[in-house]
């Protein structure tokens, strides 16, 4: 049997409050992690999967990972090579921490450094993006960006994946709940109305040109006012039980701000140091646990560093 070699690639936060489908940030856990290795057989195969109770499809074109890392070998003429993969499934899926972006990020990561990097990251990342589009069916990059690359990132217009991480202050932290309640992202996106008048738009830009300014001059009160999404939130809130008494506890708990995680129903604040993500996050965990839900902690600094090479 040949050996292998082992990635991981981050879970990530999703439109961040005031970027739906346009901003995410990496966390340093949970994620998930591939092991890929050459094969005498020609030809990407799928050949185990843990963690994720036999919902994850062996058909390498309808599973994300497989997607993505076909997708690759073919733009490199590597597609005849037989190579093998293992996805181990560390993280929660349909929780809104981009698990199937994490998947085609360590998809694409694993083969090309199997490969011995013919391509660089900022080049894997559009077939990392083919890879979760066949999750969502939406070409978006706000969960595979960060979750490759790292960081806060940017993505100004997801047709030309024109990608940027952006500055980050020091000492800014995530405390993200997964409370176990079914949200799928498709309905998620479904209940999302395509109109938004003049007034939200005026407000959601001056808050992510407000929150980006605060990131670049690491002004924690701009991040905090700018934190508001007056478009998507008040749409999706509902699908997320007590998701306002949640916010309410969080911002009193000294949150900066606190919106959904990606598509949900997870929940996100980020804050100023780690001693009030905790208390943020004992005021999160308490909600759900008084209304006898079951849910997830996860407390991270930004992970800079995206997919790595265990
Ligand atoms: N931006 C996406 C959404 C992230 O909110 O639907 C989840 O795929």
């Amino acid at each position: 049997m040949h050996t292998g070699i082992k990635v991981f690639a981050p879970a990530s936060v999703a439109n961040v409050a005031v970027g739906y489908d346009i901003l995410g940030f990496a966390l340093e856990k949970p994620g998930d992690e591939i092991i890929a290795r050459f094969s005498d057989t020609p030809g990407l195969r799928i050949t185990k999967i843990t963690g994720a109770k036999g919902k994850l499809p062996y058909e390498v074109l309808k599973n994300t990972a497989g997607f993505a890392a076909q997708k690759m070998l073919e733009h490199i003429g590597e597609e005849g090579r037989g190579i093998e993969l293992e996805i181990h499934k560390k993280m929660p899926f349909g929780s809104g921490l981009g698990s199937s972006a994490a998947s085609a990020a360590a998809g694409v990561m694993a083969v090309n450094e199997l490969l011995r990097r013919p391509l660089t990251k900022r080049e894997l990342l559009p077939f990392a993006v083919l890879g979760e589009q066949i999750a969502d069916g939406a070409y978006h990059a706000d969960n595979v960006a960060p979750s490759l690359l790292g960081g806060m990132v940017l993505i100004r217009s997801n047709k030309e994946l024109d990608v940027h991480r952006l500055h980050l202050p020091k000492g800014l932290y995530a405390t993200v709940i997964y409370p176990h309640v079914q949200v799928l992202t498709k309905d998620s996106r479904a209940v999302l109305s395509d109109q938004v008048s003049l007034n939200q738009c005026i407000q959601q830009t001056g808050n992510i040109a407000g929150f980006i300014v605060g990131l670049y001059n690491s002004d924690i009160d701009l991040i905090g006012r700018s934190l508001q999404d007056v478009i998507i939130e008040p749409q999706r809130a509902k699908l997320i039980p007590h998701f306002y008494e949640v916010k309410e506890a969080v911002l009193e708990a000294g949150a900066l701000g606190c919106s959904i995680s990606g598509a949900g129903p997870s929940i996100f604040a980020l804050s100023a140091n780690s001693l009030i993500a905790e208390r943020v996050g004992e005021a999160m965990t308490r909600v759900f646990t008084n209304n006898k839900i079951e849910n997830q902690l996860f407390i991270s600094t930004i992970n800079q560093e995206g997919a790595i090479l265990l």
